[in-house]
Order: structure tokens, then C-alpha cells, then sequence
């Protein structure tokens, strides 16, 4: 599903064990008429998360996309796969104070999210505490950002 009203984009993704929670954010994501590519999976059956990762990740690194979001089982797997793309910091958030500090501090570009960790209610909230934080700017937080890339 493509749904692309606004100029921001976001790319979401997930593998099984976070598809129940992909359907609740994108169905989030509409009634705040935000702009999202779903980059699968499309049902619960059993699939590799590292596929998805890797596509989100992908887009958000080209440019297709400006923020992405990824959900598995515990959010685990799926971000340690999209932080192997070059220019990708992706976040596991399981409060909305980290959602908040990865914003700021970290300019995190995807957040990640685990299905069977956090419920719909904190899921949501997560996701628009890390939609909503702008990076704080900061020379310090800048030059950190810089020697992961190093
Ligand atoms: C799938 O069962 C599960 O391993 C996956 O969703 C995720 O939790 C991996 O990190």
C-alpha cells in the first residue's frame, strides 16, 4: 500500500512477528494523515526479517524515503540489520523517553520496534514522540554522529 499524500515520506516494514503492529501504525499514520511506503510483509506467514530490514533501511538511505519504521518480534534482529547500511541509525525504542533521546542526540533515521514487547498503546505513542523530535543540532551530538560513520 502506497499512501502518499504529503512530502514526507515513511518507509515501514516488518516481518511477522510485527506485522499485527505494522497494521496498527499505518492505520495510526493515516489518521494523521502522514505519508508511508509499506515494504511488506503482507500477511503473518513466516518470513526472514533481515529481508525487510534491508529494504526500509535501503530506502531510507536513497533518499526514497525520509524516516523509516521496522517491526519484528523484538525489534532486535531487524535493526541490527538495518544499522549495516551505511547512513542508517536505526533505533530500538521500547519507552517514549529513548524515542525522544534518539531524536535529539542520535538524529536517528528508523525507528524500531518489537511486536511482542511493547503493546498497540505505547507502540503509538513511540512512534509519534520519534516523528515529532527534531535533533537537537548540537556541535557535540554532530560530531558523534560523525565518528560512527568514521
Ligand atoms: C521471528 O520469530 C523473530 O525471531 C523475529 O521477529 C525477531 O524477533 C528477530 O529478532
Amino acid at each position: 500500500m502506497d499512501n502518499s499524500r504529503k512530502d514526507k515520506m515513511i518507509a515501514i516494514g516488518s516481518d511477522h512477528g510485527g506485522y499485527e503492529l505494522k497494521q496498527a501504525i499505518m492505520k495510526h499514520l493515516e489518521e494523521r494523515n502522514l505519508a508511508y511506503k509499506d515494504y511488506g510483509c503482507y500477511n503473518e506467514a513466516s518470513v526472514d526479517y533481515p529481508e525487510y530490514g534491508k529494504i526500509v533501511a535501503n530506502a531510507v538511505a536513497d533518499g526514497t524515503c525520509d524516516r523509516g519504521i521496522l517491526i519484528c518480534g523484538t525489534g532486535i534482529g531487524i535493526s541490527i540489520t538495518a544499522n549495516k547500511v551505511k547512513g542508517i541509525r536505526a533505533a530500538l525504542c521500547t519507552d517514549c523517553f529513548m524515542a525522544e533521546a534518539t531524536r535529539q542526540h542520535n538524529d536517528a533515521n528508523i525507528l524500531a520496534l518489537g511486536g511482542r514487547v511493547v503493546g498497540v498503546g505505547l507502540a503509538l505513542k513511540i512512534v509519534d514522540t520519534f516523528l515529532d523530535t527534531e535533533f537537537s543540532d548540537e556541535e557535540r551530538h554532530i560530531r558523534r554522529i560523525n565518528m560512527i560513520e568514521e
